[in-house]
């Protein structure tokens, strides 16, 4: 037998037995007459205890002999220890060792696994099985392990079945591109990995599923960021007879659930936002709700008054700062600064401070005066104190911009904190998107999302003004979940794609398969998505949706541990009749 218990579990109630126990020495204290040795497994840490005259001479030099991370089993009994460690739920006891067991030994591991390392970001991904035996990481794990469970609880208890879908595809058109998979016996032809089961949760409901849930792994080969990763995570959702709200509630009610059960928030209330209005008041999709700090159009008042910039500008847009009107000119100037770097891309920021005695003072004083700055002020609610920030150029851009300075200006201010939660429903979005590389409409979401039914007549004379039944979950500015109503009938689904610009070849040739599922009695259906891994990012605190995967790509799309991805051989190649050039 390995062990009788586990490194977390001994008590004070426990003195007296004599226990076995298995794990790696953390650490080893040698004050010569007296040996501790720290013992641990993913359960906690038990302190083993050596003592000249009761210890046998060659467990003591045995002991001695440990190094960190060895593999070790302890025979002893458990003792009431005279120095208590209350940051250890162990901390009442020790265990006076009898026997002791080398399972195996270990290398000087190239970085300390303590929960403050010494290992960078690299080093710790080369030897990620190392670092998952730290602390902080093994728990974000174990969050996403209880995540996982209680989602698949509420969808249980909602009927919904769990149905797997393949992972050799083909094609599914999700925006990114597409991780393809030679076929050998097919030489010259491909599968691709899923993007999302999208078109497969479909076909589930012509078949009568009816409520389909799925915690898949989907593959996109974009450019990577904090919050994305090319194989990531979904929870993937549909359902038949229901209209958007139906939806909706339903999925609000899991994330609900998944706040109440793993985090014991209860959230009371979702807002719901149209796309128009999020892009307005805070020139994104995907607005953090958790501070103010909306948009104020500012053209009727700054225009006319002979300041070009602002003449010449599609928009002129300010965001009131609440109570940084103390903000040192080297403050402003790091403020200018920052948007003007090419991520943000804008020309330059006027400001206007408020002044306690009721006066302003801005950076475009020359052709403001007192009272039209009075009144901007009016317009952004603004008291003394208050900063105000104004940027101005075409719409996206400027709205773009202003985003980002947002986001930043809440950063400074501390209004972003990691533990409050705002949930937010954006939507109505644009069905269709135009794209300046293709010269061409895209579909927004996916070409499978239904559009309003009273913007249809649009689709010819004004296409990117037709709104879809589309919708995302927002949490504190993070796109966690998208859904639509489908289209799920042959003539509107090959409507959409003639927009798209698919000729009917070209349609048939890759969605054949869906369009005569429709022609089979499809019920009116719908569904939505959520990134797992960003809801287990969100729930633990971090803006890295790496931490709680367990062996993660780094940005470049490689897993550095097993150096991968890899050439393959010639004999490879040809076997899957691939030529390199
Ligand atoms: P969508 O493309 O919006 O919708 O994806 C759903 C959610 O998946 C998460 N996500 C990602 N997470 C990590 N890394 C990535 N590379 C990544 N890409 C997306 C986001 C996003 O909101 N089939 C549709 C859903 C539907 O219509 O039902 C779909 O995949 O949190």
């Amino acid at each position: 037998m390995f062990r009788t218990h586990n490194c977390g579990e001994l008590r004070l109630s426990d003195a007296g037995k004599t226990v076995i126990l298995s794990g790696w020495v953390q650490r080893v204290r040698d004050k010569g007459g007296m040996v501790w040795v720290d013992l641990r497994d993913r359960y906690g840490i038990t302190q083993l205890v050596f003592e000249e005259g009761k210890t046998k001479d060659e467990l003591l030099d045995a002991v001695k002999k440990l190094g960190r991370e060895f593999v070790i089993q302890a025979k002893g009994e458990v003792l009431e220890r005279y120095a208590k460690n209350d940051k250890l739920a162990t901390g009442d006891i020790e265990i006076m060792t009898e026997e002791l067991n080398v399972l195996n030994a270990s290398k000087v591991p190239p970085f300390l696994i303590e929960d403050e390392t010494d290992g960078g970001d690299d080093l710790r991904m080369k030897y990620r099985y190392l670092d998952l035996r730290r602390n902080p990481v093994r728990s974000a794990l174990q969050l996403r392990h209880v995540m996982l469970q209680k989602t698949r609880q509420y969808l249980d208890s909602q009927s919904f079945l769990e149905v797997e879908t393949p992972v050799l595809i083909k094609s599914t058109p999700e925006g990114a591109r597409d991780f393809v998979v030679p076929s050998r016996m097919n030489p010259g032809e491909f599968y691709a990995l899923p993007q999302s089961p999208q078109t497969f949760k479909q076909l589930l409901m012509v078949s009568g599923f009816d409520k389909y849930f799925q915690i898949v792994k989907c593959f996109r080969d974009e450019d990577l960021r904090a919050d994305r990763q090319p194989e990531f995570t979904q929870i993937d959702c549909e359902m038949s007879f229901v209209e958007q709200d139906d939806i909706l509630n339903t999925f609000e009610g899991l994330v609900k659930h998944l706040f109440k059960e793993v985090k014991g928030i209860d959230i009371k209330h979702v807002p719901r936002m149209d796309y128009a209005d999020a892009m307005r008041l805070y020139g994104s999709d995907k607005p953090d709700i958790r501070f103010d700090m909306q948009f104020v159009e500012l053209n009727e008042v700054t225009q006319g008054k002979g300041f070009n910039v602002f003449d010449s500008a599609e928009l002129v847009v300010g965001i009131n700062a609440k109570g940084a009107g103390e903000y040192t000119r080297k403050q402003l100037d790091a403020l200018t600064d920052f948007v003007k770097r090419p991520q943000v891309g804008a020309k330059g920021l006027v400001y206007v401070k408020c002044n306690e005695d009721g006066t302003f003072k801005s950076s475009v004083d020359k052709f403001y005066s007192q009272e039209d700055l009075k009144e901007w002020a009016g317009k952004m609610n603004a008291e003394s104190g208050d900063l105000l920030l104004v940027l101005s150029g075409d719409m996206d851009a400027t709205r773009f911009a202003m985003n980002v300075l947002r986001l930043h200006m809440g950063d400074e201010l501390g209004l972003r904190n990691k533990e409050e939660f705002k949930l937010l429903w954006v939507l109505n979005f644009p069905l269709l998107e135009w794209d300046e590389d293709t010269k061409r409409y895209h579909a927004m979401h996916h070409p499978f999302t239904s559009p309003q039914k009273s913007d249809i007549p649009l689709l010819d004379s004004d296409p990117g003004k037709v709104r879809a039944n589309a919708y995302d979950m927002v949490i504190n500015g993070v796109e966690v979940g998208g859904g639509s109503i489908r289209i799920h009938d042959r003539p509107t689904q090959q409507l959409m794609f003639r927009h798209l610009g698919f000729s009917e070849e070209e349609a048939k040739a890759q969605f054949g398969f869906l369009m005569e599922a429709f022609e089979y009695g499809a019920p009116p259906h719908g569904g939505i998505a959520f990134g797992f891994d960003r809801l287990c990012s969100l729930f633990g605190g971090s803006d890295s949706i790496r931490d709680y995967i367990a062996f993660p790509k780094n940005n470049s799309g490689r897993d550095v541990m097993i150096d991968s991805p890899s050439p393959i051989s010639n004999e490879q190649l040809e076997e899957l009749a691939i030529k390199l050039k």
